[in-house]
C-alpha cells in the first residue's frame, strides 16, 4: 500500500480514475442502469474517495472530482488537432527537462525555503545553486532574505525556466540558467541544493564528490544519498517524510 502512495501524484490520480471506472463497469455488468449524469457523478465520487485513500493533496482531489464532468462536457465536441499539439508541446516544455533524469516537477514548501535559509553559511558572498530549480521558489526566496549571497538556479525545461527567470528578474543576486544540472560545474558553489527523485541520487552524489570543495555543503530535499548518513536533518512541512538532509564535504 505504501508503495502505491509513493507513486507520483499523476500516476495516483490516473489509478484512482481507472479503479473508479472499473467499479462502474462492474455495476453496469450487474445490470444497473442510471441516467448518464448519475454515472458521471458516481465516477467523480469514487475517484474522490480513492484519491483521498491514495493521499493525494486537496488540489488533486478537486481536479479528480472535476475531471469526469469535464470529459462529459467535451464528449463529442469537435476539438481541432492543433489543440492536442499545443497541449503536447506545453507538457514537453514544462516537464521535458526531467524526463531523462526521471525527475517530475513539484515544489518545496515555504517551510522548506525557510529551513534552507538556515543552512546557507553566514559569510557574505556565499554561493548556492539549486539543481533543477523548477519555478524558482527557493532561489527567489533566498535571494530576497540573503541579499549578501548569490543564488543560482539551473532548469532544463524551457517554460519552467522562463517562469523562474521572470520570478527572479527583480533580484540582482539571483540568476536562473537554462540547461542541464549535469553540465553545471559545482566547484563554484558553497552549497548545492537538489530536490529531484531517488533515480539520479547516486550519479549526483558522485558529481558532488568530484567537483565540490572540502568544507562546502550538499543538501538533498527528501531523497537519500544511498549509503551516506547526513550531518544534519531538518524535517519540513509538505509530504510525509519531507526533510532537508545536509552533507558536509
Ligand atoms: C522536484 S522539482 C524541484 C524544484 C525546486 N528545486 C524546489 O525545490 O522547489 C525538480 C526540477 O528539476 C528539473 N530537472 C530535472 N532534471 C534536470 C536536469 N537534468 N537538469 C536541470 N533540471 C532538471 C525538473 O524539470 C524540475 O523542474
Amino acid at each position: 500500500m505504501s508503495l502505491l502512495r509513493r507513486l507520483p501524484p499523476i500516476l495516483r490520480a490516473l489509478l484512482a480514475q481507472a479503479l473508479a471506472f472499473a467499479v462502474l463497469v462492474a455495476l453496469a455488468r450487474l445490470g444497473l442502469r442510471f441516467p448518464p449524469l448519475v454515472w458521471v457523478l458516481l465516477q467523480a465520487v469514487l475517484a474522490v474517495f480513492l484519491s483521498r485513500w491514495l493521499e493525494l493533496s486537496p488540489r488533486w482531489v478537486f481536479m479528480q472530482a472535476a475531471l469526469p464532468f469535464l470529459v462529459r462536457a467535451l464528449w463529442g465536441t469537435p476539438i481541432p488537432a492543433w489543440v492536442y499539439l499545443v497541449l503536447f508541446l506545453g507538457l514537453v516544455l514544462i516537464f521535458g527537462g526531467g524526463l531523462l533524469s526521471r525527475v517530475p516537477l513539484y515544489h518545496a514548501s515555504e517551510d522548506a525555503w525557510e529551513k534552507l535559509e538556515t543552512l546557507v553559511p553566514d559569510q557574505p558572498g556565499s554561493r548556492l545553486v539549486d539543481l533543477g530549480c523548477g519555478f524558482g521558489g527557493p532561489v527567489a526566496h533566498l535571494a530576497k532574505v540573503r541579499p549578501d549571497g548569490v543564488f543560482v538556479g539551473v532548469e532544463a525545461s524551457p517554460l519552467t525556466w522562463l517562469v523562474a527567470w521572470l520570478r527572479c528578474l527583480p533580484r540582482a543576486n539571483a540568476h536562473i540558467r537554462l540547461g542541464s544540472l549535469w553540465r553545471t560545474d559545482l566547484a563554484a558553489f558553497d552549497v548545492a541544493y537538489a530536490f529531484l527523485s531517488p533515480v539520479p541520487m547516486p550519479a549526483l552524489w558522485a558529481k558532488v564528490r568530484r567537483e565540490m570543495r572540502p568544507g562546502t555543503r550538499f543538501i538533498s530535499h527528501s531523497f537519500e544519498v544511498p549509503g551516506e548518513t547526513p550531518h544534519r536533518v531538518l524535517p519540513v512541512k509538505g509530504r510525509e517524510g519531507a526533510r532537508l538532509m545536509m552533507f558536509e564535504l
